[in-house]
């Protein structure tokens, strides 16, 4: 019998959003997606980030593309110009994504410069025109990731102002990432491990904004840890784990109910073979397809084995998914000797 929580969650029609994997540059592209979508069907995947300029200006057939099996899948866009953000959300919304995200999370210098990313925490006005253009012209939701402040700002007042503002402007979503974002002296990476967690400011968050789908991130690497939050929030967004160890989010789908058995890791590379082939065929090097797929054997048998030949062999000239079969046998050699 499942506990009630997981019979709600059964039920909820909104369940395929209870867990996302969140934007992460250089990593989440469309390889990347292709790739978790069949570890699992339900998490709702989001793009690297894509600033509304370099879609105007650049290739945005390339910067947008993405496969049909991706969905449920989110664009997320960097930008604070209304008008360009909002022909961002127009072309995006065109190309079928089902939902545009504005970031208001990421601190990096470059991000800062272009006035956008997480220095917009204090600039809700800002914010909150970019919304609601964008969300009077697509019929897709536009919402929001952001942090629980920047800098100093590091109280909720602060985060409520912003909130306050962006739900009168029409959103209805915002996934937070637990901690402060410092915006001069630390790098990016440290700006995800060195302010604290506080993941009491978003259940609180939760509470007082009850109408609100507030999604929570940030150190989510267990299912108990999972399981500690879901209760107090709508859904939880996870970055690096899922990265990681992208069977994870497989454990996720069996635990929440939304499927009873877990997939085969080696069916798994099985289906990505005929993708491998036809991307290969395009011009795409195996390695950068493969690279996402070193996790996939995380905490197996043989994992430092299929790692460890992907790693060697997936970026050498020619390349194809010879190499991919040959490092399951190395796999299944290394688990046998083990
Ligand atoms: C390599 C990398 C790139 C990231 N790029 C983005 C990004 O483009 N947009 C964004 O909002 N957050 C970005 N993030 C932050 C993640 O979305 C997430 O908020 C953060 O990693 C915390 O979640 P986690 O502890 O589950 O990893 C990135 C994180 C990583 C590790």
């Amino acid at each position: 019998m499942p506990t009630r929580r997981l019979a709600k969650l059964m039920t909820d029609p909104r369940k395929s959003t209870t867990v996302a994997v969140a934007p992460m540059m250089d990593w989440t592209d469309r390889h990347c997606r292709y790739f978790l979508r069949l570890v699992s069907p339900y998490a709702e995947l989001y793009t690297e980030m894509v600033t509304a300029a370099a879609i105007h200006h650049g290739d945005a057939d390339r910067l947008l593309a993405f496969d049909d099996s991706e969905h449920p899948l989110v664009v997320q866009l960097g930008g604070s110009d209304p008008d360009l953000m909002t022909e961002a959300a127009i072309d995006a919304a065109r190309r079928g994504y089902d939902e545009i995200n504005i970031n208001v999370g990421c601190p990096s210098d470059r991000v800062q410069s272009g006035q956008f990313g997480a220095c917009l925490m204090d600039r809700p006005e800002l914010v909150a025109a970019c919304l609601s253009d964008m969300q009077a012209a697509v019929d897709v939701p536009v919402t929001i990731k952001t942090r629980i402040g920047i800098d100093d700002q590091d109280n909720e007042a602060f985060l409520y102002r912003f909130v306050d503002r962006l739900a009168e402007a029409g959103c209805r979503r915002f996934i937070v990432h637990a901690r402060i974002a410092i915006l001069e002296g630390l790098s990016p990476k440290e700006n995800r491990s060195v302010p604290p967690l506080n993941y009491e400011r978003v259940f609180k968050l939760k509470r007082d904004y009850p109408e609100l789908d507030v999604m929570l991130n940030g150190g989510l690497k267990t299912i108990a840890d999972v399981d500690a939050v879901l209760s107090r929030v709508d859904g939880v967004m996870i970055g690096r784990e899922a990265y990681h160890n992208p069977f994870f989010l497989a454990e996720l789908d069996q635990h929440l109910g939304h499927c009873e058995d877990l997939p085969d890791r080696m069916t798994i590379v099985e289906r990505m073979l005929p993708y491998i082939d036809s991307e290969i065929t395009k011009g795409v090097r195996l390695g950068s397809i493969t690279r996402h797929m070193l996790g996939l054997f995380a905490g197996q048998p043989g994992a430092r084995a299929w790692r460890r030949f992907l790693s060697e062999n997936a970026f050498k000239k020619d390349a194809g998914i010879d190499v991919v079969e040959s490092a399951l046998s190395a796999m299944r050699d290394a688990s046998r000797a083990a």
